[in-house]
């Protein structure tokens, strides 16, 4: 490295070991809420110019953000935080390939798997979208042959149901898409006929319930892991391998089973075939990875490539906003900035996810992992500890759903920054003459009136107005000023989905550049998993040699050991058993 680069990446540093809690422009928000505390939505509302300002449209979407608590005063010091946490620079160091996963030295390039093809991104010198494009049309090529039935399973029949097995990233996403795509008509004719199907938990009743009602004669295992060691996923693959050679002899494999993974050398070694092994890339992370071989082998199997192709572009769509698009109109940088505002200074750590639309019921927990496994980080990038709280509690249910369980405590409890999504023009109209409105216009008035309920609530003056009881009136009134955002997107086909995809993940990746965390690192899971190695061992020591539980805390010891005298009846030399569902 010469000395003028030296210079710089020692400059760089120190630059980025600043926490951005020491920043001006932090000090400058953080005087600013009692300000803003002073505000209320009811009056903020009025002011037209300001909701004008706090309006963004894109590609046929419209985010309206005029319900934050928030000033335009507040979106100017924002932006100010955004320059001095470098976000512009650090969201092009993203798209340039550099290895901002500093603690796994990796690139972040999700961003490439949907990129057109004529595109260019670097990581570590090499255009790497050729290798995607190469990806894509293998599994073009194999899910058109496994959807026109000229692969057949070991017994000469066509291949209906497809099972992904796979957790966390290599499953979140992928159901997801799958869920909105359900019922998408264009999805619907492209399905005819077909099965999805995911198995995650390790949990054998996952594996019971997964393959009830499936033949394996008909059926293909895709096995999604980045890692290929994954426990979960890999008993689990076992497990269905065994249900595939137990009925249809060991050769068997070979027709039913193919693999997703970054780790081919293990792929070939569980006994796929390399030739049926879709690639991905250590610079995608595992929850970032929906729009690698992850979804796309499973979906394209499902719904057809050309229609996943629609997602992509969905998707990269929102990526060239989110890159080249100034700050002030970047529909996922003001998201990210409005996080930042809620968690950071208004002191609101939650965030409730409500899509209006029922094929959106797996957004949630989807964004739930990328959200909370990218941003649930104690210390800075390089190490130091975070004198602020940063990340999100991500939780949500489609409306109007949620409006029956948990909106009472958002009503009148506790303050939660609502994020509501709704759609233009639904994928399944319904109209019953004599009623007042569609279905869907049902489901928008919702839509529509809750925002408003939480935004403005309700005084006392206006129940006494209404003659409501004394007694009743602390009990009927709404303090409003609950902060919400809406999304309208125009529809929700494949295309749409994408776009909503990659304005969550852009979104959460500005709210860690912001706070000046790795978003892009999970360390926090290894400690549970190492720990459940231990218990493992013990488990089968206890079982098979009747060893005493030793080496565990008195709580965790008691639990084994009743466990193992409460299920002492399980034969220390397990034989096969499957699912009898
Ligand atoms: O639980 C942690 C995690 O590593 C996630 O980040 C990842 O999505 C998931 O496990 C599955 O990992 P793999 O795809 O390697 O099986």
């Amino acid at each position: 490295m010469n000395l003028v680069l030296r210079c710089y990446s020692v400059l760089d540093q120190m630059a980025s070991s600043a926490l951005i809690s020491d920043s001006e422009p932090w000090k400058d928000l953080k005087g600013h809420v009692e300000e803003v505390n002073k505000t209320h939505l009811r009056d903020l509302m009025n002011d037209v110019n300001r909701c004008q300002a706090m309006m963004v449209e894109f590609d046929g979407m419209v985010l309206d953000y005029s319900r934050q608590c928030a000033t335009l005063e507040t979106m100017g010091k924002l932006i100010k935080l955004a320059e001095a946490a470098g976000l512009k620079d650090k969201i092009n160091r993203m798209f340039a390939g550099e290895h901002i996963n500093s603690t796994e030295d990796r690139s972040v390039l999700h961003v490439a798997l949907r990129a057109p093809k004529d595109a260019a991104i670097q990581s570590d010198g090499k255009n790497v979208v050729p290798d995607v494009w190469e990806v894509l049309n293998k599994i073009q090529k194999f899910s058109e042959t496994i959807r026109s039935g000229s692969w057949v399973g070991a017994t000469g029949k066509p291949l209906k149901d497809v099972v992904a097995v796979g957790i966390g990233g290599s499953f979140l996403g992928p159901l997801f898409v799958h869920t909105a795509l359900q019922t998408d008509p264009e999805a619907v004719e492209a399905a005819r006929g077909r099965r999805l199907h995911f198995l995650a938990n390790v949990d054998p009743i996952d594996v019971a319930r997964s393959i009830a009602g499936l033949n394996p004669e008909t059926t293909l295992v895709v096995v999604v892991s980045k890692t290929f060691t994954t426990a979960e996923t890999m008993l689990n693959a076992r497990t269905l391998r065994e249900w595939i050679s137990s009925s249809l002899g060991p050769d068997a494999v070979a027709k039913h089973m193919v693999a997703v993974s970054t780790n081919l050398t293990l792929v070939e070694k569980f006994g796929i075939d390399p030739k049926n092994a879709f690639a991905f890339w250590d610079w995608v992370g595992g929850r970032y990875s929906v729009c690698s071989a992850v979804g796309v082998l499973p979906l394209s199997l499902q719904y057809g490539f050309s229609l996943v192709e629609k997602f992509l572009k969905g998707a990269s769509s929102i990526d060239q906003h989110f890159h080249s698009t100034p700050l002030e109109k970047n529909i996922p940088v003001l998201l990210g900035l409005l996080s930042v505002w809620n968690v950071s200074f208004l002191g609101y750590p939650a965030r409730a996810i409500l899509p209006y639309s029922q094929a959106l019921e797996k957004l949630a927990p989807h964004i739930q992992q990328v959200s909370m496994e990218s941003n649930g980080k104690g210390v800075s990038i390089d190490g130091v500890p975070l004198p602020f709280e940063a990340g999100e509690i991500d939780f949500g249910e489609p409306g109007t759903n949620g409006q029956h369980s948990f909106y009472q405590l958002i009503h009148q409890g506790r303050i939660i920054p609502c994020d509501f999504i709704g759609i233009v023009k639904s994928q399944q109209p319904v109209y019953l003459k004599g009623e007042l409105v569609s279905n869907h216009d049902e489901l928008m008035s919702n839509f529509f009136a809750q925002p408003d309920a939480l935004a403005y609530g309700k005084t006392p003056e206006q129940l006494q107005k209404e003659n409501v009881a004394p007694h009743l009136i602390p009990h009927k009134t709404f303090s409003g000023n609950r902060p919400s955002l809406s999304l309208l997107l125009p529809s929700l086909n494949a295309y749409n989905i994408g776009q909503l995809l990659a304005i969550y993940e852009h979104r959460i990746a500005v709210e860690g550049f912001v706070w000046g965390i790795n978003s892009f690192d999970q360390w926090g899971v290894e400690l549970g998993k190492s720990l459940a190695t231990q218990v493992r061992k013990q488990l089968h020591a206890s079982r098979t040699e009747g060893k005493p539980v030793d080496g565990f805390n008195f709580s965790t010891k008691t639990l084994m050991t009743k466990y193992l005298q409460a299920s002492s009846d399980i034969p220390a030399e397990l034989p096969t058993l499957l699912p009898k569902i």
